[in-house]
Order: C-alpha cells, then structure tokens, then sequence
C-alpha cells in the first residue's frame, strides 16, 4: 500500500489555479477578443483566398465521399451569431451547427473554459477513469432536470443517438420482455439502426432492416383538432393508442416523446393532448422518455417537459446538442441493472467544462419565461416574418398542405428558439433551394419538415442581439429574391 504524503493541493490543482497559467490565458483570451472584435458585419470573402479554399472544399468532399450541403468550412473565429468562413467571408449563423453553439461564435467565457479543460492530463474521460468534470457536468445537469421531475441520475454520451440508444436500453431492461416501441409520425431519433428504424424518415433507412417493431402514433394535429374539436382529436388518438396495446398486450416498452418536433417540422402540441398519451402510458405500465436532444435549453424553459408541466410522468429523457456533452437521464425506479451501460468515452474534458458552464448560465440569465430572452427573440423572428410576407406575399402562397400534418395554416412556427417559416408553398425545391441563394447571401438557415418543408433557424439566443434580426431577414430577403426570380 502506497504512503500518504502532506500536501496542500494536488498537481491538478495547483496547475488549474497557477497564477502564471491563469495570466497566461488572460493574454490568449485578450489578444483573441482584440481579433474576433474586428468580425462586425456580413462580408464577401478576402481576395487571393478562394482557390485554397475551393481546394479544401474538394478535399472534404474527396474524404466524405460526397460533397458538403453548404461551401462551409470554418476559419475558427467568429463574433456572436457571425461566423467567419475559410476563405475570409462573414455569414449571420442562424443554424449554429444544428443547435449546438446557443452562444454563437468565439465566446470568451467559453473559450477560456475550453482553454482550462486542455490542462487536463486527458482529452477524453471514460467510464472506467473519468476526473471530475464529468461528474461536475452531470450533477449540474441533474440539479436542473430534477427541480421539476424524478430524474435523478444520468449516463453520458458523445451524441445524441447514442443517449437515445441508451434510453431505449433503459426501457428495455427496465419493461422486459416488452420488446415493442410506440413513436409519434414525422419524429426523429438520431442515425444509429436502431434510432433510424424508430425516426419517422424513408429516406434515413433506405437499405436497412428494420432493428425493432415500431407502432406509430399521430402527432397533434393543429388543423385536423380545430376541424373535429380539441377533445375528440384526443379521443381518436387514445383510441388509437389503446388499439396498439391490445393488439400486443404488456408488449410495449416505451413511448418516445419529441415534445417540440424537430427534424419533423418544429410542431407543438398542447399539453392536455401529451397528458392524455402519458397517462394512458402509466396505465399500461410503458415507459414516458422524453428526447430533449434538440428541445433542451432552447425552448421558454430550461427543459420543454418543464414548461409543459410534464415532468412528473417523465421516466427517461435525453439531451444533447447545447449541452456539448449528451446525456441520457433516468428517475431511481429506471435505474438499470449493472453492465447495461458503459463505453471507453463518456466525453471530453472540453465538453464537459463548456457544457457546465452553459447549463450556468442558461440558468443564471434572463431566458426563459413569457417575457425572457428567447421569447423576446421568439416574438421579433415572427414579427420579421411577417414584414417579409406584408412585403412580398407573392413568395407566401397557400402552404402544401398534407392531411395530418399540424401548422400548415401558419407561415410561421416554432416554439422558443426554434424558429421555422414556411416561403413557397412549403415545397421542397424552392425552400432547399432558399437555403443554398440565403448562404451565398450570407445567413446560414436549414430547412425541417416532410411536406411541407420548412426553413428553420436555431439561432444563438445566448448572444444574438434583438436589433440584429432586420440585419438577418434583410439577407434572407435577397436570398428569397433570387428564388422568387427563378420561379
Ligand atoms: C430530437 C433529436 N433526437 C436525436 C438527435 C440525434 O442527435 P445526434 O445527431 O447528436 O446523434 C437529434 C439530432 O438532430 C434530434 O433532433
């Protein structure tokens, strides 16, 4: 057995609190905010730059394999919601790699907790050996998610899929031998087989077999629960879901809920239509998981299940994106037996340092609430708009309209931080092809929804400023423009 020796700090310590060090990266963090400073607006990009750019545009297609949606690679430096290109040019990024930097671009907070995280003796942590920041970042997280249901412990991951896949483990085990799963129409999981079999996406599984049976459900259906009434919209659909049950007693393990749809469509429900499905859900002994990957932070609440007031039925949920690091969270009773989960990597130092200090200050600041931050935000992007539309109505005709799918009636939807409108009938060509003229114009937007498509924005509400959005929708004018010409 080792001795002890005296000692008023470990090394990790003292090289996490050595004044040298700490002055050292105060002159990094100076001398990189002197620079990102100077990114203010949109720009073309810087002359003499364009063929190695172009050539690292053909190397990443050359190593993908196919080549890239946008021309995008990163310079690493940008300022808030602009983000500086490879090739010099400033964009608006109002996509912020699918939801991932909420505090945009070369934060300094956060880059002065990405520098400490590289003092680490390690880049990755893992199940066997993790330090502390791991546990520090779960506990954060947990602090958080249990104020407002029984979640009480976590297991992390490095993507979303991956916590999904873990929750569905949790389920299974939890449930066994209930081997089937219950999913909402137009939902989405992630790109493991398992979670590609579940999302509701053709496209995402063409050539593979199908890793577990899956029962659909209706998603709320705005449209068709104002033609037939609220309440009987939620009896068809129990009815549905107690069909499903009969047809295969005790067989379902879990229902997976999207509580704000991403990929799908960013479409809302009310919360009497997501009660009436837990309920039936706690009856029947199947698991209520929440996939929070995309919801998290962004929505009026830290957690959608908190502002919908549903935690107290959650069994198991998810997060990601924001986070940095995922994470899959279960209340004492879903807590699984030993061995079911584990890995080499449970993260990085980085995300687990940076992902803490987001959850801080998603909590510390003014966002959430009716009046918060995101909803400020929330009520501009719905009011740019509708100036566009005022402007030029031509480009927001009738939406193509699909029975059964919610929010075609309104050009403008989301909830919170995710943002969605609906130019050009909602028809995949134009709307794709909007988001292609829009990044040459200088905003970077995606699109989400399966007919009708939709553009989104997942812009980054942690540090966009209100009087930034006419400068956006000014750009997204002249990238709409030169759609509308081609019609
Ligand atoms: C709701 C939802 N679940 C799961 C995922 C998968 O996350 P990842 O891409 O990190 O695997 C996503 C990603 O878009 C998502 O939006």
């Amino acid at each position: 057995m080792s001795t002890t020796v005296k000692a008023d700090q470990t090394i990790g310590q003292q090289i996490q609190s050595c004044p040298q060090i700490r002055a050292s990266i105060d002159t990094v963090i100076e001398q990189m905010r002197s620079r990102c400073d100077q990114i203010t607006d949109v720009r073309g990009a810087i002359e003499g730059l364009s063929e190695s750019y172009e050539a690292a545009m053909q190397r990443a297609g050359e190593v993908r394999g196919r080549g890239l949606l946008y021309p995008y690679i990163g310079s690493g430096a940008g300022n808030g919601a602009l983000v500086e290109l490879g090739d010099g040019s400033v964009k608006w990024d109002m996509i912020c790699g699918i939801g991932v930097q909420f505090f945009g671009h070369s934060d300094m907070d956060l880059i002065r907790m990405a520098i400490e995280a590289g003092l680490d003796n390690t880049v990755k942590q893992g199940n066997l050996q993790s330090n502390e920041e791991a546990f520090a970042f779960t506990s954060t997280l947990l602090e958080h998610a249990s104020k407002h249901s029984k979640l009480k412990h976590a297991f992390l991951s490095t993507s979303g899929a991956m916590a999904n896949e873990s929750a569905l483990k949790v389920c299974f085990q939890k449930n066994a031998p209930a081997s089937r799963v219950i999913a909402f129409k137009d939902c989405f999981m992630g790109r493991s087989v398992a979670m590609a079999t579940i999302g509701d996406s053709a496209a995402g599984r063409v050539g593979l077999p199908a890793a577990l049976p899956v029962d659909y459900m209706p998603f709320f259906d705005e449209v068709a629960a104002e033609k037939m009434g609220h309440d009987r919209f939620i009896d068809m659909s129990l009815m549905h879901l107690q069909q499903y049950i009969d047809r295969y007693p005790g067989q379902h393990a879990c229902f997976i809920f999207e509580l704000v749809q991403g990929e799908g469509g960013f479409n809302n429900s009310t919360r009497d239509y997501f009660v009436a499905l837990m309920e039936c859900c706690k009856a029947n002994n199947i698991a209520v998981w929440v996939d929070e990957i995309q919801t998290f932070g962004r929505t009026e609440t830290m957690f959608a299940f908190e502002g919908l007031d549903l935690g107290e039925y959650v069994d198991v949920a998810c997060v990601g994106k924001m986070s940095q690091a995922c994470a899959t969270l279960f209340t004492e009773e879903y807590n699984p037996k030993p061995g079911l989960l584990s890995g080499t990597f449970t993260g990085e130092t980085v995300s687990f340092r940076v992902g803490q200090r987001i959850i801080e200050r998603l909590a510390q600041g003014d966002y959430y609430g009716d009046n918060g931050i995101i909803a400020q935000h929330h009520t501009a992007f719905r009011e740019q708009v509708f100036a566009l539309q005022a402007k030029h109505p031509k480009w927001f005709g009738e939406i193509k309209s699909v029975p059964g799918t919610p929010g075609t009636t309104n050009i403008v939807g989301g909830k919170g931080g995710m943002l969605r409108f609906t130019p050009f009938g909602g028809h995949k060509d134009p709307v794709v092809k909007a988001c292609r003229m829009c990044f040459d114009e200088g905003v970077i937007l995606f699109y989400c929804g399966h007919d009708p498509y939709h553009i989104r924005m997942l812009p980054p509400l942690g540090v966009m400023k209100l009087e930034d959005w006419p400068r956006v929708f000014e750009r997204v004018e002249a990238g709409l423009a030169r759609v509308a010409e081609e019609l």
